[in-house]
């Protein structure tokens, strides 16, 4: 009777179930898309964590953290995404290396940003069922509640906009926003609500040295801000 759940479970959780009933090797839990993440990723991405420690690593960094990737993406949107990858961050990782001065003002310099590789479709689900296995940081998700709920545009821009200035960091349309930060008209597809609700209220509990403030949002304009956040992203195709 022992093979009965592996019929219904993944074989390699099965064999991270049976690996815990017989006190086996904790190896033995890693998904099989681990060693792709591991040849093909973590050169540019830190799957292990802790986050960057200074400025100097911060600024270094070639890709986003994925220690904590199944806490912050819809699965769904990895999937996706990994296929046909596209650009997140208007001006690279840092800004200030992909900046260039314009006529007017700077500039993005096109030719200091390469595309991200994309993956087989075997792979990309291969890789997003590894990365959400990835969950540092649920102690922090474990706080946050963001209930179902709306907000209208207008009020949600005000908040976004006027009131707490994310504007400057953060694109909320392709062409109207800040540079420094990734765009997040796609937010709502790319991200679980509680990890936008949380990195809202303390960007430096998950990345200590980055350089979104923290604003100390109160609880019901987080809610808000998940909220205006979500419905920007509502029909936008990710290809
Ligand atoms: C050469 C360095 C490099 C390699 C190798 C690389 N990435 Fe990336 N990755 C990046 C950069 C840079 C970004 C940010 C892209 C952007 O903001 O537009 C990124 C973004 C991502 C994102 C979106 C995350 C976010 O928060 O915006 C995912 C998911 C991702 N990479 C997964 C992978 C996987 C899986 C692999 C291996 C199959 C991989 N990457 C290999 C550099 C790399
Ligand atoms: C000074 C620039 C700056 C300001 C102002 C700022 N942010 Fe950010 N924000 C960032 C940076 C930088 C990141 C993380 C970058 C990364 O992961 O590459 C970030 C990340 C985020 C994320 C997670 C997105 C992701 O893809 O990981 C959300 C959600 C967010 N910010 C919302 C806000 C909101 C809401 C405000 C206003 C209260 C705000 N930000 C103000 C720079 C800023």
């Amino acid at each position: 009777m022992r093979s009965g759940y592996s019929a219904l479970l993944p074989l390699w959780l099965a064999g991270a179930i049976t690996a815990t009933l017989t006190g086996g090797p904790a190896r033995a839990a890693e998904p099989p898309g681990m060693a792709l993440l591991k040849t093909r990723c973590a050169s540019c991405h830190n799957l292990t964590g802790p986050a960057p420690a200074s400025l100097h690593t911060l600024w270094a960094r070639k890709g986003p953290d994925m220690f904590y990737a199944g806490n912050k993406y819809r699965k769904s949107w990895l999937v996706s995404w990994l296929r046909h990858p596209v650009r997140i961050r208007p001006a690279g990782m840092f800004y200030a290396d992909h900046i260039k001065p314009g006529p007017k003002r700077d500039m993005i310099d096109e030719s200091t940003l390469k595309p991200h590789m994309a993956l087989s479709a075997a792979d990309a689900k291969l890789a997003a069922e590894a990365l959400m296995t990835l969950r540092a940081h649920d102690d922090l998700i474990a706080r946050e509640k963001v209930p179902p709920g709306s907000i209208s545009k207008t009020m949600g821009a005000l908040v976004f906009d006027k009131f707490l200035g994310c504007i400057a960091c953060h694109r909320i349309e392709p062409d109207y926003g800040g540079l420094s930060g990734p765009e997040l008209f796609t937010a709502g597809d790319r991200l679980r609500s509680r990890f936008m609700a949380s990195y809202i209220r303390s960007p430096q509990a998950w990345d200590p040295k980055i350089w979104m403030p923290n604003k100390h949002v109160s609880d019901s304009r987080i809610i808000q801000l998940v909220h205006y956040l979500q419905s920007l992203s509502k029909g936008v195709s990710h290809g």
